[in-house]
């Protein structure tokens, strides 16, 4: 590989593109146990010292926002809210010069509790995982009968000013792809903006199936059945997002076709893993060893070069149609999504 070009400041890949918003899981653990995420058991957790510590991913958030053009700090897991230092870095990442926007995506469990800390702390908004409003579906699909909980949360999030407050839902073919209109009622009722997620090849337990993926256009088609969905004229920038308005809005509905419609060509993310390495793209199936470099004492202009180095190396897109996409070791669950 190339080494990447020497300019402080941004991180840029050979392809142009800009990455300016930083996904950082802080855990790879969860407190459910989706179907399509993960099995039952659980998976084999990082131990505590592989784990970046709380100091250690305040650093490397640091450099990200001082020398390599980080305006966005997105928080994700496994579960982020079961992070115990979780307060302490949203309020020191607050605390950067300039202020990066910090958001967190949850899946809502604790959240009616830590809403207002975390508001207080410095997060901005949240999104939250919900992917069926009915009880018994939800207990069958995360394996846990915490619905209540979500719920609270989400009014919990909104009641501290944590807006907007997003709801990605995924939709699978025989589970919960009859509930489309449903969730969308639930979060016009609310005031939440709902997008729904095509589901990608990153489960744990390789059971990905395109053919059985529910489609964006599947996902409009019965929208379009209940409401008029209309052309949203606002700026989608890198958003994985395409948003429609909702009965005339200003309500909106958004899809994140991943599969169906890629967005590559815009992204402007980079990520770091709970235990330091980071990834070009969801996808990747490199990643590049922050964590050792800082142990090994690296300063902050050495972690820059790495991590500026790890972006040159991106790919132009995820690749899922190619014949020879290979799915990342890393499941969805220890990347963040
Ligand atoms: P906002 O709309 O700004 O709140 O962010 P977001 O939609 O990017 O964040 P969120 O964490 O809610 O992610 C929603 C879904 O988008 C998840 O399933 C992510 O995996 C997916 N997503 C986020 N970034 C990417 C990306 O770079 N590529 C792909 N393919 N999917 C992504
Ligand atoms: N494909 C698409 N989205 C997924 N999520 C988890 N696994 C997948 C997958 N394989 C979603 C979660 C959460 C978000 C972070 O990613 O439901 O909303
Ligand atoms: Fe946990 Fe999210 Fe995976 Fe569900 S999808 S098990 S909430 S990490």
């Amino acid at each position: 590989m190339t080494t990447a070009p020497t300019t402080d400041g941004v991180l840029v890949d050979r392809y142009g593109r800009v990455a300016r918003d930083l996904r950082v899981s802080l855990t790879d653990k969860c407190n459910l146990r989706c179907t399509y995420c993960m099995p039952a058991e659980g998976l084999p957790w990082l131990s505590g010292p592989q784990l970046l510590t709380d100091d250690e991913i305040i650093r490397l958030i640091r450099v990200a926002v001082h020398r390599l053009g980080v305006t966005e700090v997105r928080f994700t897991g496994g579960e982020p809210l079961i992070r115990p230092g979780l307060v302490g870095i949203v309020s020191a990442v607050a605390a950067l010069r300039p202020r990066p926007r910090i958001s967190l995506t949850t899946n809502g469990i604790g959240l009616a509790r830590l809403a207002p800390t975390l508001r207080a702390a410095g997060l901005d908004r949240v999104n939250v995982s919900l992917d069926t409003v009915d009880r018994t579906r939800f207990a069958e699909l995360t394996r846990r009968d915490r619905l209540a909980d979500v719920l609270a949360g989400l009014a919990g999030a909104a009641a501290a000013g944590l807006t907007p407050v997003k709801v990605n839902a995924v939709l699978m073919r025989g589970v919960n792809d009859d509930e489309a209109p449903a969730l969308l009622r639930f979060a016009l009722a609310h005031g939440y903006e709902l997008r729904f997620i095509e589901q990608m090849p990153l489960d744990a337990q390789h059971g990905w199936d395109r053919g059985r993926m529910v489609t964006a256009d599947q996902i409009l088609a019965d929208l379009r059945a209940e409401f008029d969905l209309s052309t949203d004229l606002a700026e989608r920038g890198a958003s994985p997002a395409e948003t429609w308005l909702v009965d005339g809005g200003p309500a909106r509905v958004g899809v994140i076709a991943s599969v169906t419609r890629p967005f590559c060509g815009d992204c402007d993310r980079t990520r770091l893993t709970a235990d330091g390495q980071v990834r070009a793209c969801l996808f990747a199936t490199e990643e590049s060893d922050l964590r050792g470099a800082l142990r090994a004492g690296a300063d902050d202009a050495e972690l820059a070069r790495r991590w500026r180095t790890a972006m040159w190396g991106k790919r132009a897109g995820h690749g899922i149609d190619d014949p020879t996409f290979l799915q990342p070791a890393r499941p969805m669950s220890a990347i963040g999504g």
